[in-house]
């Protein structure tokens, strides 16, 4: 049988927070315990230095990533886990693909048109002003990931559906001028039932708001951050309205269906917000307090990091190395003899 290849990368520039984990990686982790699926998760760290050009924050990030997939019990003997920098041939399928892109399939991309249209309103006289090459052909970078290893599916977030489909469509132009089928055009997949985690304020739990949950704080950080969680002034005894409310919206997020009716009717009897936040700090405590601590004990090891890093690469270029020995031939950088 040949297994469906899903493929997703994370950028490896911060921390990860509650919102990271509902939203991508605990569905990527049961993904990864699926035998009808190979999956193939890697550190997008030369994405990375799109956006942070601070080596230590880099490093930092890269060895928390991977330190927390780690300690969630991702399945490394099923998932290929590497990181993007450790397979050189990301970057030589990234040139061929550079030279067949149009630079207009670019122009349109979300992220540089944000740009752009920023510096527009800041006023200022250079409309690519302050954008990289890096940031510009991102999606170029991103679909060399995909098409490297022939990727049937690719698991995203609503913000890179467009990435996926400029992937398809520089992998149509490769096959088309090259005359053959080199490359399955990759399908984007968007979960409709995982969860957009609210943070703190109520926004969703981004980074940019500097409202999240870090994934592995200390239990006395975490219980001050959920005491921090935004509701609205109703006392104690008066009903209260589970629906947009961002407590209950989190730790919806940790119990079965039944729990979380449980909640709503506590909700409705009027339970106070005091003691809502000592069952949502529980019951997330619960959650992480193992995990938390198998991620300690990895930090503590970057060694044994590196090794299952460096395992993941090997697996990665072994199917890696050979297509790109191929694509060489196909576009006339093939050996003389
Ligand atoms: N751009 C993606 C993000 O920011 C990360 C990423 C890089 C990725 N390469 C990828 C995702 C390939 C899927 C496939 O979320």
């Amino acid at each position: 049988m040949t297994k469906t290849r899903v493929l997703t990368g994370i950028t490896t520039s911060g921390t990860p927070h509650l919102g990271n984990y509902v939203g991508a990686i605990r569905p990527a982790i049961e993904a990864s315990r699926d035998d009808t699926v190979q999956p193939y998760f890697f550190l997008a760290d030369l994405h990375a230095l799109i956006k942070a050009q601070d080596p230590k924050r880099v490093q930092q990030s890269r060895l928390e990533i991977a330190a927390t997939w780690l300690a969630l019990g991702l399945d490394t003997d099923n998932a290929l886990f590497y990181r993007q920098s450790d397979v050189p041939e990301v970057n030589e399928l990234c040139w061929m693909l550079n030279c067949v892109c149009a630079k207009g399939l670019m122009n349109r991309a979300h992220a540089y048109k944000a740009a752009v249209a920023a510096n527009e309103e800041g006023g200022s006289p250079d409309p690519d002003r302050g954008i990289s090459m890096g940031l510009f052909s991102y999606p170029v970078l991103m679909a060399a990931d995909i098409l490297l290893f022939n990727a049937n599916r690719v698991p995203v977030g609503r913000d890179q559906i467009q990435h996926i489909e400029m992937a398809r469509d520089i992998a149509g132009r490769f096959n088309h001028i090259y005359k053959g089928n080199y490359f399955t055009l990759p399908e984007a997949q968007v979960d409709e039932r995982v969860q957009v985690l609210n943070g703190l304020d109520g926004r969703k739990m981004s980074k940019s708001y500097d409202n999240t949950i870090p994934m592995f704080c200390t239990e006395k950080k975490l219980l001050k951050l959920v005491r921090k969680i935004k509701t609205n002034s109703l006392e104690p005894g008066e009903p209260k309205d589970a629906d947009g409310c961002t407590l209950f919206q989190i730790y919806s997020a940790f119990v079965d269906q039944a729990g979380a009716d449980d909640m709503r009717k506590r909700y409705q009897e009027g339970i106070g917000w005091g003691e809502v936040k000592d069952i949502v700090f529980e019951c997330l405590n619960e959650h992480l307090k193992e995990p938390r601590e198998r991620y300690q004990a990895l930090l503590e090891d970057p060694a044994h990091i590196e090794s299952v890093l460096k395992q993941g690469a090997e697996r990665a270029r072994a199917e890696a190395a050979p297509f790109v020995e191929r694509l060489r031939s196909v576009v006339g950088l093939g050996q003389f003899v």
